[in-house]
């Protein structure tokens, strides 16, 4: 795929996939394309330009749900700021009359965890800070009666997938509770998770998945229900009168309209459907190649008795100290050799730094521009500082 990323340097080795994908020409130039020869606003416009806007954001949201599998009489899909935005625009427009606690994970970023703190608070309810296993799943035996759940599906920072997703949406929509999923870590490389889910909302970043930056909320139709509505302005009215106004997302065509306030980023919504259009045809020998380097890094730090590996499972996302040393002076150290890799908590600082009391880590994120020459480069810096 390292043709796609023409632009990087050999000497670049960008290991930091689970922040910001590097983004493939295809996706580049669908986004100078819309700024150079049709830039207009995709609503309501009756020249070519805005015509042809409009087609292609719709065309995304279908690109969207194909590409989770998932049938437009069942979802909508809205664009929105990131997936931080995305759970806290949900979160404050769901109606917290319908819930009699709040559950999440202990593995969570604190996009999900923080605001899970919030509604909680806000809405003086109780929140439960579910230990996930091993293995991702979350432990189904618990009570699960009016919850909302909201969890990611895979961690961001070693890798670990929600394995179980279907049959928790199935158990806490038995018990009349909904799930909310945040979903960051899972369209680049993990998408087959969330496939055919029944999940009630399912929050992203087009930046983590080879798009331009941007977020993507995939919400069921029979949540709108359950939500009360925050943010009103241009691009959500049909007709304002002096006190009153009809909403646009009271039409079922235009359910969408409830999350997308005032003018969207066109050009990143139709480059987001050119990077889906680029994954649906990554070669499985690409997908290979992308597993055999994550397992060579794994096998590598299982290996070496001085590092302390955080991963039970290969992962395309890696996190490890290496004993007695700062991993912020091990991540200036990669720095200098060209490699670019995380330092810290990764925004995961309840599991990370108050449950396991790791000090701050070290994370190698890949993608798919990355080669078997930069995990090389990887391994023998690691041993240069061992
Ligand atoms: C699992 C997970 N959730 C949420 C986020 C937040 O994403 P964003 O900063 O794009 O809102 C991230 C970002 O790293 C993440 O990895």
């Amino acid at each position: 795929m390292r043709e796609d990323f023409s632009y990087l340097k050999s000497k670049d080795v960008y290991a930091d996939m689970a922040c910001q994908s590097l983004r493939p020409k295809p996706v580049i130039d669908a986004l100078t394309s819309y700024y150079t020869e049709f830039n207009s606003c995709g609503e309501r416009v009756k020249y070519p330009w805005g015509v042809k806007t409009e087609e292609l954001v719709e065309d995304v949201r279908r690109k969207v749900l194909k590409y989770l599998k998932l049938k437009s009489k069942d979802y909508f899909v809205s664009f929105t700021l990131n997936t931080t935005y995305g759970l806290n625009l949900i979160l404050n427009q769901l109606n917290p009359k319908y819930f009699s606690k709040i559950i999440t994970s202990d593995i969570e970023h604190n996009s999900t965890f923080l605001s899970t703190m919030a509604f909680a608070e806000k809405n003086d309810l109780e929140r439960q800070v579910i230990a996930r296993d091993d293995n991702g799943s979350l432990p189904l035996e618990m009570d699960f009666e009016k919850a909302l759940v909201v969890v990611n599906c895979v961690s961001n920072f070693d890798g670990r997938r929600l394995e179980n997703l279907n049959e928790l949406v199935k158990r806490v929509h038995k018990e009349h509770g909904i799930v909310i999923v945040d979903a960051a870590q899972a369209l680049a490389h993990n998408v087959d998770v969330l496939y055919k889910t029944q999940a009630d909302a399912i929050c992203f970043s087009a930046h983590k998945m080879y798009a331009p930056s941007l977020g993507v909320m995939v919400v069921r139709k029979d949540l709108l229900s359950k939500l009360d509505t925050t943010f009103i302005g241009g691009g959500m009215v049909d007709d304002v009168n002096k006190n009153d106004f009809k909403a646009s997302f009271d039409n079922p065509d235009k359910f969408y309209t409830k999350f997308e306030p005032g003018l969207q980023a066109w050009g990143e919504i139709i480059a987001l459907g050119a990077a889906i259009d680029w994954l649906e045809k990554v070669p499985k020998k690409a997908k290979a190649d992308l597993s055999s380097y994550s397992k060579k890094l794994f096998d590598f730090m299982t290996k070496e008795s001085k590092i302390h590996l955080v991963n039970t499972k290969p992962s395309s996302v890696i996190s490890f100290y290496i004993e007695g040393l700062d991993s912020h002076l091990l991540g200036a150290a990669l720095a200098d050799e060209g490699i670019m890799a995380r330092t810290g908590y990764f925004c995961v600082h309840y599991y990370l730094d108050h449950v396991k009391k790791y000090p701050p880590l070290v994370r190698i994120s890949l993608g798919l521009h990355n080669t078997q020459s930069d995990v090389d480069k990887i391994i023998k810096a690691l041993r240069k500082v061992i």
